[in-house]
């Protein structure tokens, strides 16, 4: 079976991911921050790439009814209900809610699994439920980084390469055609299999983080597996099976 890792959007051109499953991941914080919501009860979550286009589709969608939320350079923007720190996304804030959601890079790595014929958001919160629906699916997955601003982000790459050990855990009989982003992101998942919150720290992303005193984020998105569900984004929002 083929399983391929882009460390950033870029690498993710239409004819690889085409046909596959993908699963997205932003560690730090967008995946995080959307497994955390839609486990707290979020009805459906809408991505986008840019405030402006947030705005739009909140105004559209009747300011009221929906939550704004994410960031610019780490912190809420202006107007905006939510930042993308997990730990705001409680069932008291968002269950039941529609979000409308923009971020650096984590929102627009989701454009950039356009044309994939599914697209799953992974973080370390949600490792086994992934890997249990890629099993399930019998998936040849694709795991896209967001990265950072285009460039590579360690705590992306460990995050990916630790559910492939779990994926080839969980399948011994599979023999795997993998490309060097996934041996690269395997072997680095083995290498750093310890406390997650401490490796984050020493990342360019974890340390921007701690620069704005969100250095909490870092231990919230480091949990393995404290949630159990796997949110899906089909048709431009995400739910927790794929129709809105
Ligand atoms: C992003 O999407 O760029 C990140 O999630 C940034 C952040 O930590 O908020």
């Amino acid at each position: 079976m083929r399983l391929d890792v882009f460390m950033t959007p870029a690498e993710a051109i239409p004819a690889e991911v085409a046909g596959r499953t993908v699963v997205v991941i932003d560690v730090l914080r967008a995946s995080s921050s959307i497994v955390e919501a839609m486990a707290s009860g979020a009805r459906t979550i809408f991505p986008v790439t840019s405030i402006e286009e947030a705005i739009r589709l909140a105004n559209t969608l009747g300011r009221d009814e929906v939550l704004l939320c994410g960031e610019r350079r780490r912190l809420t923007i202006e107007g905006f209900d939510l930042g993308n720190s997990p730990g705001e996304f409680t069932p008291e804030r968002v269950a039941g809610k529609t979000l409308v959601m923009t971020t650096t890079n984590g929102t627009a790595s989701m454009a950039a699994a356009a044309g994939a014929a599914r697209v799953i958001v992974g973080a370390l919160l949600n490792l086994d439920a992934v890997v249990e629906e890629l099993v399930r699916t019998g998936a040849h997955p694709v795991f896209l980084c967001s990265a950072r601003e285009g460039r590579f982000g360690l705590d992306d790459a460990v995050t990916a390469g630790r559910m492939i050990g779990a994926l080839v855990e969980a399948l011994p009989d599979v023999e795997w055609t993998m490309n060097d982003g996934a041996r690269a992101a395997l072997a680095l998942g083995r290498a750093c299999d310890g406390d997650a919150a401490a490796l984050f720290a020493q990342t360019a992303a974890g340390r921007q983080l701690a620069d704005v005193g969100l250095e909490a984020d870092l231990a919230f998105c480091a949990q393995v597996n404290l949630r159990d569900v796997v949110p899906v984004l089909q048709d431009r929002s995400i739910t927790l099976n794929g129709s809105a």
